[in-house]
Parts: C-alpha cells; structure tokens; sequence
C-alpha cells in the first residue's frame, strides 16, 4: 500500500474542525484521488478540554502548536490558528525547514511574510500552498498558477470580504445605514467583535496582495495597496448611485501597466447589471483577465468551515499527488520588486456634492471641475430644501489627482455647503 500523508493540524477553530471533518467524511475518495490516504497525526489548540463536536481521540495532542513541525510522524502541517506573526510564523518556518510541507489559511502571515517563506519553502524541498486564504472556496489561486499560467494577466480583481459585500448590500437592501447594519451582522455572526480588519478593507487587501504577486510574478507587496475601508460609505450614496444604474462595492483591482504595478482595495460603483454589480451578501467574485483566455469569472462562497476545508484539502491533496507548485506560481527568486504606479490610471467618477440654492451656482462647480480638465458626463440635481441642493454628477475620465484638486476648491468656495464626495466607477 502506498504509504499515507501524514499530517498535523494547528488550530481547531472554524477551519481547523472543517479540515477533521472532510477528512473523516471523504476518506476514501481523497485517498482515492491524491493516490494514498491522507492521515491526521496530530493537532493544537490553546485549550485541550474545549468541546469542538469532533472526536480529538485518534490523534496525537500537543499544547505548543510549533511542536507539531518536528514530529517525525508528520509529513505537511496544516496551519489555521491565524496571526501575522506569533506562533503560525514560527510553526510554518520550522516546519519548512525541516522540509515539512505547510498549508495554511493565513493571508495575514502570507501578505506580510510571503516571499521569505516561499523562499525558505523552496530551500528545503517543501511545498507552501495557501488556497484557503484568498477567497475561501474559489480556487482562484490554482487557477492562477495551473489553469490560466499560459498568459499575461491584464488586470485581476475582486470582491474578497463577505462582511463587507453583505453589509454594502444589506444597506441597499433594507435602507438601514452603516452601522444598523454592521450591528446586525456582528448578531448574525458575518462580522467580528472587532471588525476593523474586515471593514478596514485589510483582509481584502491581504488577499488582493497575493493574487497580485501570482498574477504579476511579483514579490507581493502589501504595503504597496492603497487601502480604504467601507466605513465612510453612506446610505445616500447606495441610493443615489443605484438611481444612476450603479452599486457600491469594495472592489480590490490590480493592474500592470506602463506605469508600473497598481493596487488598490476601495469601495467603488459598478455597474448594476455587471457580475459584480450582482453579486450579493457573503458571496466572493475574483475577475482575471489575461490576454490569451480573455475574461474569466470565479464565484462562490469566501468564507466558513465548508468552504475554508475544501480549499485546504485541495492542497493537501495536490502534495500527496507530488504535484510541487511554487507558492506564487514561479521559483521566488524570479519574483521581481514591483515598481508602484505612482496613480491610480484615470476613471470616471461620482460626485455628492450639497451646494447653494443660488443662481450660478452649478456653472460656478462645473468651471472649477474643467480648470482641472475634468468634464461632466451627467449631471443630476435631486430634491432640495430653501438652502441646500444635493447635486450628483458622474464625471469623464479623469486622473484623481486632478479630481482632488477639482474638490479641494470646490469645498472651500462659498457654494459648498458639504464635503465633497468622491467614489471611483469602475469598468469591470
Ligand atoms: N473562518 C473562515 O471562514 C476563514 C476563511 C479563510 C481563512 N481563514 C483563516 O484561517 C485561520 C483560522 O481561522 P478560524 O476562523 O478557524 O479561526 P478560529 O476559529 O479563531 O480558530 C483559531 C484556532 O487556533 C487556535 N490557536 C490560536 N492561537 C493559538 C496558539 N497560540 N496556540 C495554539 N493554538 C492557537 C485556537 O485555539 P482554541 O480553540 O483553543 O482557542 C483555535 O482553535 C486564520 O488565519 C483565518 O484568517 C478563516
């Protein structure tokens, strides 16, 4: 019998238990599939005694999770306690060091330490996949490096934060503003006690990160995304901006261009009627472009115990295959040093703006915005009391620079009663 892939798991959270339970549950069709059975030696967690609805029993205990990496009973370590640093970083580089394999969900550690480890990975023979931690249950990042490596990547985006896409839509939905809506999701469970990382648009960020360096053959760059959360998104703007056919999403694009590597994780209006236009609650979408295959659309489920297991799986059994992908899909010292884009390339954009009910008024907005180049494309003025006018308009391509400079004057002129809002449309 061929001999079976023995592995460790450290964390027995969400997704740690999802990992026990596809295993105990398909068994036999993974050992099937990846050529030899796949065994759990061993795991860790903080608490021994803690219930988590699994039978713990058959396997192999350890109170320091970094333990479980110099076991000789254990082929790959499967990591999912989480953390940028602390004890996943120091499991994951001694496990690779000594040639284990390591899979992990953790795009906080891979968005930050990335290209050390997939260094350390290759020095020793061993394989460092992280499916799980960018879009949960899409694998977008075995398409990246198997299905679709044959071309250029033009432009990768995606929507990547359940929490954020539900509350976005929820707010649509219901008419409820940011933070009813935040609260209900923090009841329901779709949000963190603390859902800074989430709504921060970080998370997202982490992923947009590692699709990036895979799609560009880059060393990932985390500090090189421009970052804005969701937090400052009103109910107004979902309102107005679906009355001029668009919705309001946090989109993560990134983009090669003469300029150099692109990042950004914003929320932006698409289209209504597009993919992302469409998509709806917890639900991810990862768009990749390249210019052979053209456009393809991934979507599906980015978060939860099912979701999260089978993404982890997928890799385990990859390994047990032999299969040996690099972690970005190229050795990591062909990764080269991205060169930022100094901007953001030119788009259309949204503007709420809350001006005077005087005579001028409009014409006084229109000629601050062309001393800047900028053009108006539509132009709509909706219900206004004795003092104030909210005024919306959707501008041509400009560069934000100049659209910044544009708002700067016009929120300190006199017909301003308001800060100027500002949202990039994007053509996805
Ligand atoms: N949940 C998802 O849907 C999802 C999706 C994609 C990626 N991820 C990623 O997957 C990882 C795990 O997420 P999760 O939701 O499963 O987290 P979780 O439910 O909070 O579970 C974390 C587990 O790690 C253990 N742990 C934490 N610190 C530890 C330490 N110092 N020593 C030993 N064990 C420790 C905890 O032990 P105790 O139980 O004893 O406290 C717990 O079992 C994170 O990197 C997360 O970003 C999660």
């Amino acid at each position: 019998m061929t001999q079976p892939l023995r592995i460790a798991i450290a964390g027995l959270g969400t997704v740690g238990v999802g990992v026990i339970r596809m295993v105990q549950t398909h068994g036999d069709r993974i050992a099937a599939r990846a050529g030899r059975p796949i065994e759990i030696a061993a795991v860790s967690a903080r608490s021994r005694s803690k219930d988590r609805g699994v039978d713990l029993s058959p396997f192999a205990w350890e109170d320091d999770p970094v333990a479980l990496a110099r076991r000789g009973d254990v082929d790959l370590v499967v990591e999912v306690m989480g953390g940028e640093d602390g004890p996943a970083k120091v499991l994951t580089e001694t496990a690779l060091s000594s040639g284990k394999h390591v899979v992990t969900a953790n795009k906080a550690m891979m968005a930050h330490h990335g290209q050390a480890l997939a260094e350390l990975a290759e020095a020793n023979e061993a394989a460092l996949r992280y499916e799980a931690a960018v879009a949960g249950g899409i694998p977008i990042m075995k398409s990246l490096t198997e299905g679709l490596a044959g071309n250029g990547i033009e432009r990768v985006m995606g929507v990547m934060n359940g929490t954020c896409n539900y509350i976005l839509t929820e707010m649509e939905h219901t008419g409820a503003d940011y933070e009813a809506v935040l609260a209900d999701a923090q009841a329901l469970g779709y949000a963190e006690a603390d859902p800074s990382f989430d709504v921060g648009g970080i998370d997202a960020a982490h992923k947009l990160s590692l699709l990036a360096a895979t799609a560009f053959g880059t060393r990932v760059d985390f500090a090189g995304v421009t970052i804005e959360g969701i937090e400052r998104v009103s109910l107004a703007d979902i309102q107005q901006a679906a009355e001029l056919g668009y919705k309001v999403r946090l989109l993560g694009v990134a983009q090669m261009s003469s300029e150099g590597l692109e990042q950004r994780m914003q929320p932006v209006l698409v289209p209504s009627q597009s993919p992302i236009g469409l998509l709806e609650g917890v639900t991810n979408m990862v768009i990749v472009e390249g210019d052979f295959v053209g456009r393809t659309v991934f979507t599906g489920p980015g978060a939860g115990e099912g979701p999260t297991a089978s993404a982890i799986m997928g890799d385990v059994i990859d390994i047990a295959r032999g299969l040996r992908i690099p972690a970005f899909g190229q050795p990591a010292d062909s990764l080269t040093a991205p060169n930022r884009a100094a901007h953001a390339g030119s788009a259309s954009h949204y503007l709420r703006l809350t001006l005077t009910d005087a005579p001028g008024t409009l014409a006084k907005v229109a000629q601050m915005l062309a001393d800047q180049g900028i053009s108006i494309d539509r132009m709509r003025q909706n219900d206004h009391d004795e003092r104030q006018v909210p005024v919306l308009i959707v501008t041509h391509d400009c560069a934000r620079s100049n659209l910044d400079a544009a708002l700067a004057e016009i929120a300190n002129s006199p017909v301003s009663l308001a800060e100027p809002v500002a949202l990039r449309i994007e053509q996805v």
